[in-house]
């Protein structure tokens, strides 16, 4: 074979090992050790993670050379854009991002398993779905929730710019999860109310943070599983990241109970990737491949999205897209003729 095609090759293979690095460097808190502009030798980075040293250094380097972490000439360790953002406590920090992943890796194993039989391959591996074996493990559920805010956080303000939520009265989030997209929401509209549904092991957690943000008052936390219920009472109905996770049927379940509870004047506002069509790289691909390795879920092209709406009792009105990788799809009740 031709060079640059094994070199490419090799580049994606090798790359799983990559992710690894990346996971296990966050797991051990290296970023934290490090001050900006103040770079430490992996003799006190090792010490400090409990690491042998020259494992972690090597680590290092070939994290340093795809823009993670800054070698200096003398072999010692500073921060680049991308670890600076790997300390647990800096503004946007993405730790808890790389830490969920770190906690359940073991879960990528299952991609092959999706691959020859369609089944979810973290099942395979952990023997229940990912969501069951999390209600099971609540260290991990509540690393989930802060990771969620690593991976999606940004795409609040996104959202909220993309579209105008101005005549909702009511809204509910439906696994809305820690609480922080509908906070943020009812922030933005002091006059808005809100309802947030989730699993009970994550209602808990919600609560906390509503009181924090000072929009307790105005927001009403309930707990289940849309599999059995959507709770009536709001006039909009917002869901991001749900539909993502699950197949096809499961969604059609999700939405039906949605109609049930969505007023015949009301909407349902889906956050999500739309994954676009042709060869270019997209994140939505990216994510894709994890949706269906872990949860059994999809990212949607437009298409796959309308039929769902159609199954589940709606019509796609409109998508929005932001700024982010994610598009706000607007859509109303199916009007029976
Ligand atoms: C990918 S997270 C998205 C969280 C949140 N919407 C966000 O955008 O940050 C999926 C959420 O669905 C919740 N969930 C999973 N199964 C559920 C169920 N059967 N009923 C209600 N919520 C569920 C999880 O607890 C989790 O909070």
């Amino acid at each position: 074979m031709a060079q640059p095609e094994t070199e490419r090759l090799s580049e994606i293979i090798v790359g799983a090992l990559l992710t690894r690095a990346l996971c296990t460097v966050a797991d051990l808190r290296v970023a934290d050790h490090i001050e900006p502009g103040s770079p430490k030798s992996t003799t006190d980075l090792a010490k400090a993670a409990g690491a042998d040293e020259r494992s972690l250094y090597r680590t290092l380097r070939c994290l340093a050379s795809h823009g993670v972490f800054r070698e200096t000439t003398t072999g010692e360790f500073d921060h680049s854009a991308l670890s600076s953002v790997l300390r647990s406590h800096a503004t946007g920090s993405f730790h808890a991002g790389a830490q969920v992943l770190h906690l359940v890796f073991a879960g990528v194993d299952g991609l092959d398993h999706v691959v020859r039989t369609g089944e979810p391959g973290f099942v395979k591996v952990y023997g229940k779905p990912v969501f069951d074996y999390m209600m099971e493990h609540p260290e991990l559920a509540a690393a989930f929730d802060a990771g969620m805010t690593c991976f999606h956080g940004f795409e609040t303000e996104a959202m909220l710019e993309a579209y105008d939520f101005g005549a909702v009265e009511v809204l509910a989030d439906i696994g809305g999860g820690n609480g922080s997209l509908i906070s943020a929401v009812l922030q933005r509209y002091p006059k808005m109310r809100g309802l947030l549904f989730d699993l009970g092991h994550v209602t808990a957690r919600a609560k906390e943070l509503l009181e924090r943000n000072v929009v307790a008052e105005r927001c009403r936390v309930i707990e289940g599983s849309f599999f059995d219920v959507v709770p009536p009472g709001a006039d909009a109905y917002l869901m991001r990241h749900i539909l993502h996770d699950w197949t096809d049927e499961q969604c059609v379940e999700i939405l039906r109970h949605c109609r049930s509870a969505v007023p015949g004047h009301g909407r349902l506002i889906i956050v999500e990737c739309v994954v676009p069509a042709g060869n270019d790289p997209s994140l939505s691909k990216d994510f894709d491949l994890l949706m269906m390795t872990f949860s059994g879920g999809v990212e949607r092209t437009e298409s796959e999205f309308r039929a769902l709406f159609r199954q589940g009792g709606f019509d796609l009105a409109s998508i929005a897209p932001t700024s982010t990788m994610v598009s706000v799809l607007e859509a109303r009740p199916r009007k029976t003729r």
